[in-house]
């Protein structure tokens, strides 16, 4: 009966409340992020669906060998069109430029991040130029320090990046600029000779969050087999995104720091027996695709035109397809789902995908988005 018992209904009801509201609180807004390649002349600003996505990353400035940010007429044009287009969408999202990328000189940043007065330089001149552009936030892909000292130089370079931006709040009486840095799957490179770790303490300090990059854990330099290379689980080592995101948890980092990073492409491989087409079959080559990789809306091409046999495998959760010799590794929305529904479990802050523009018809992006409920 309701109301007879030591508990009451209304009691039960206010307890369920407050935790509820508890776990609100709790949970910051979640971050739904993409990085959006400006090379990209077939997909323009106006093409982003916004209603799938908190967050977009301009990818990528270099600052030059001064470590300033000299920004020929032609980008300044489409830095200002990227951002005024994506404040007048509906509904508008928040806008970063990202610096540096994969294959950038990354000794240029080991220098600047050694040096008190160069660290001086590229952070009054990031903050001028996202103000200057209209952004909302930088993030640095460094990509990688390649010792101990510049990862000790990493964590100097936040602390004295986040002074400045609190300063220029201060001074410009506007919302703090967004502060990111884009990361390896896991937080020490546990795999080289040189071992480092990233300045967990400063990250948490300094920082808004990372982006994790859980991918390319397998690809044009070993064509000696196939291989799942977003793994979230690899039952064979600790190169998959499960072991990633968890060795920055145990690190320390704070969990609503931390975002996943999810591809919207595949990698190929041309298999040594046409019959043996698991995941770590034999290989002899890359498969199609500017080295092995194709975009998302290229595997379904490839995969329609073929008739190739799709598997969605739990074990590693990952999909792969393959079509004669032809063997392509990648995440479907299915996978992709899956992945969304760990980060969630972990409690992490939200995902971001590499890259915009290789979605088919936004479907993996809207099935994520729906899936991701944490923190709403
Ligand atoms: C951005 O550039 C595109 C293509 O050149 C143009 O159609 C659009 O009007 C521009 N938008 C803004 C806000 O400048
Ligand atoms: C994975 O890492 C853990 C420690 O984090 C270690 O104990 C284990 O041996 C590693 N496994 C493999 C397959 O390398």
């Amino acid at each position: 009966m309701v109301g007879s018992g030591s508990t009451t209904y209304f009691q039960l009801l206010n307890i369920l409340l407050i935790s509820l509201t508890g776990v609100v609180t709790a949970s910051p807004p979640p971050v739904k992020a993409a990085y959006w390649p400006s090379w990209s002349t077939d997909f323009p600003p106006s093409a982003i669906d916004t209603t799938l996505f908190t967050h977009i990353l301009y990818a990528f400035l270099m600052p030059s060998s001064t470590y300033k940010f000299e920004i020929p007429t032609s980008t300044a044009l489409q830095l200002s069109n990227f951002t005024t287009t994506l404040r007048r969408t509906n509904p508008p999202v928040k806008t970063l430029y990202s610096i540096g990328g994969g294959g950038t000189d990354s000794h240029l940043f080991a220098r600047m991040a050694s040096n008190a007065k160069s660290r001086q330089a590229f952070i009054i001149s990031s903050i001028q130029t996202a103000r200057r552009f209209g952004f909302d936030g930088m993030d640095l892909d460094w990509e990688f320090p390649e010792n101990p000292n510049d990862m000790q130089n990493l964590g100097v370079l936040f602390a004295e990046w986040r002074r400045a931006i609190v300063h220029d709040a201060k001074t410009t009486r506007r919302a703090p600029l967004l502060l990111t840095a884009a990361v390896y799957f896991a937080v020490d490179f546990f795999l080289d000779e040189t071992y480092r770790k990233f300045p967990v303490w400063s990250i948490n300090q300094n920082l808004d969050w990372i982006n994790a990059m859980c991918y390319d854990y397998h690809g044009s330099w070993d064509t000696s087999r196939t291989g799942a290379h977003a793994a979230l689980y690899d039952p064979t080592s600790n190169i998959s995104t499960s072991y990633g995101l968890r060795s920055w948890i145990k690190a320390g980092l704070l969990k609503s720091k931390l975002v996943m990073g999810l591809p919207l492409y595949g990698k190929t491989w041309v298999l040594k027996d046409p019959n043996s087409h698991e995941i770590g079959s034999g290989a002899v080559a890359v498969g199609p695709g500017d080295d092995g990789v194709l975009t998302y809306v290229e595997v379904e091409e490839f995969n329609k035109k073929n008739g190739a046999e799709i598997v969605h495998d739990m074990e590693t959760v990952s999909t792969y397809s393959y079509s004669g010799s032809v063997w392509v590794g990648y995440d479907d929305a299915i996978s992709a789902t899956l992945k969304i529904g760990f980060g969630q479990g972990l409690g992490i802050r939200g995902y971001f995908f590499w890259a915009l523009g290789f979605d088919s018809d936004w479907r993996i992006s809207r099935q994520a988005s729906r899936a991701w409920i944490l923190g709403e």
